[in-house]
């Protein structure tokens, strides 16, 4: 399986930004790895905003995140990523060190239940400007779905279009693997 080659390879690209007191978000908790693993590498001083619109994954987060002691670390919001910068305090801004975003369906959840290319960059024009300076923001991306490849498309577009004096931008892909998902990894470079 592609996939989980690919995940620890975005979580690579986070860690190197965050540290002991960090702040990050997790825009799509899902069903709680990313959550947990920005959790914890933002020790007992940082704090975690995790996002999803469906209870379910919300539910799955907490248990995760609660049977590894680390609960009180996370804030989860069942609201749409979309909405992060009327949702998460004012103190943040500019102060995010980390931003996830694993796109697509919930896994062992309603495949019909995914993220959307509008909701997605609204998302993304509302939380880049969120980073901290050296900030990272990483977006996972599958085509195997449908709007999958609408959804891609649209991100890279927007990438591609971001100002080269604020954002270093990145694409990886695996190119021995159909339908791989692939990830983008956009760092605030002031
Ligand atoms: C691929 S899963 C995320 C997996 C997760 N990162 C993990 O580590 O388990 C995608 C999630 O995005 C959620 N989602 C869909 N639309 C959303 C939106 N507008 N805002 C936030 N989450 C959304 C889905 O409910 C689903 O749980």
């Amino acid at each position: 399986m592609s996939l989980p080659a690919i995940l620890p390879f975005a979580q690579e690209q986070i860690r190197k930004s965050l540290f002991d007191g960090a702040i990050a978000v997790d825009a799509t908790a899902g069903n709680g790895h990313d959550t947990l693993f920005l959790a914890k590498a933002v020790g007992a001083s940082g704090h975690v905003y995790s996002f999803d619109i469906q209870q379910e994954a919300l539910e799955r987060t907490h248990l995760r995140l609660h049977s590894e002691g680390v609960g009180a670390r996370v804030t989860l919001y069942r609201k749409g990523h979309q909405f992060m910068r009327e949702v998460l305090p004012e103190q943040v801004y500019g102060r995010v060190a980390a931003m996830m975003f694993n796109l697509g369906y919930l896994p062992r959840g309603d495949r019909q239940v995914t993220t959307r290319a509008e909701s997605t960059i609204t998302a993304l024009e509302q939380g880049l400007p969120l980073l901290a300076p050296y900030g990272v923001c990483t977006l996972v991306l599958y085509t195997g779905h449908p709007g999958g490849e609408k959804e891609a498309d649209a991100v890279l577009a927007f990438t591609k279009q971001l100002d080269p004096k604020q954002y270093d931008a990145a694409w990886y892909q695996m190119l021995n693997r159909n339908h791989a998902p692939s990830v983008v990894a956009i760092k605030k470079v002031r």
